[in-house]
């Protein structure tokens, strides 16, 4: 598989990541501005160790990926999904080998919109994740438990079964160019994010689960990044991202703006260093 993203892997870093997930919003055109003005924002501003990426549409991604190098704005470029096949006869799809060709770096592979709308099982995210990782980008996978599973107290179960389906058989060293999103799907776009601690605990299980499966898991639970998603805005940004297991964020509504998008990625910057 590739090779891009084992610098991080090689020299044990958990970079800090504020991922920006657009889902079905903005055309070019408003892609273009969104990014610019994200760019005036972080422009001379001291990003510490924190990375961002957006993740637009894929009608958005070339626009953006020129607007982003040509500004040289510090904002690395993502896509929300791509087919598990490299080519072929799949209508309407986009493959992992065009996103790579574009310089994409993260690929969102199963988030819950997607499980929910497109009926993507555990095992096709499986599929795509290996696509991502075979092009040499770097897949960010979400996880996460409905508000009756939480009740039911199966938060654990449940992520445990997603991470096992989606991550079998890879090595320490590719699961740990995985970025796990945990997204409780009650959280997401409810304005109700899950408490930092309650975070904290959960990816502090994604962890351990995720690497405990690999045989070289050790390398891994120091590599890997976990992020969380749901109603993060740049009033709880610190808090989650105090929590030791917390290496990141996955920001959707709050990623539309510039101002609130820029004052995230400054908010994480500003605990993290
Ligand atoms: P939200 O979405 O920040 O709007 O809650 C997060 C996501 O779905 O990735």
């Amino acid at each position: 598989m590739g090779t891009a993203g084992h610098e991080e892997v090689l020299q044990g870093v958990r970079r800090p990541l504020v991922a920006g997930n657009w889902k079905m919003n903005l055309d070019h055109l408003e892609a273009v501005r969104v990014v610019s003005e994200v760019g005036l924002r972080l422009h001379g501003e001291d990003m510490g160790s924190v990375e961002a990426s957006v993740h637009p549409p894929f009608t958005d991604i070339r626009s953006v990926q020129t607007t982003l190098e040509d500004r040289t704005i510090p904002v690395a470029l993502g896509a929300q999904d791509c087919h598990q096949e490299d080519r072929g006869a799949f209508t309407g799809e986009v493959s992992a080998p065009m996103l790579a060709r574009l310089g994409v770096r993260y690929v969102i592979v199963g988030h819950s919109e997607r499980r929910r709308y497109q009926g993507e099982t555990d095992e096709l995210v499986g599929l795509k994740l290996r696509a991502v990782l075979r092009h040499g980008m770097m897949p960010i996978l979400c996880v996460g438990e409905t508000a009756a599973q939480r009740d039911a107290g199966a938060t654990s179960e449940v992520i445990s079964s997603q991470l096992k389906s989606a991550l079998d058989g890879l090595s320490g060293q590719h699961v740990a160019r995985v970025v796990i999103a945990y997204e409780p799907l009650w959280a997401i776009g409810s304005g109700t994010p899950a408490g930092s601690e309650d975070a904290q605990a959960v990816a502090r299980h994604i962890r351990q689960i995720a690497c405990a499966q690999a045989p070289d898991g050790t390398e891994c639970a120091g590599a890997l990044r976990v992020l969380y998603g749901g109603s993060v805005t740049a009033g709880n940004v610190g808090d989650l991202l105090s929590q030791p297991d917390v290496d990141g964020v996955l920001v959707g509504g709050a990623s539309l703006e510039p101002a609130s998008f820029a004052e995230i990625i400054l908010g994480a910057s500003r605990v993290v260093g």
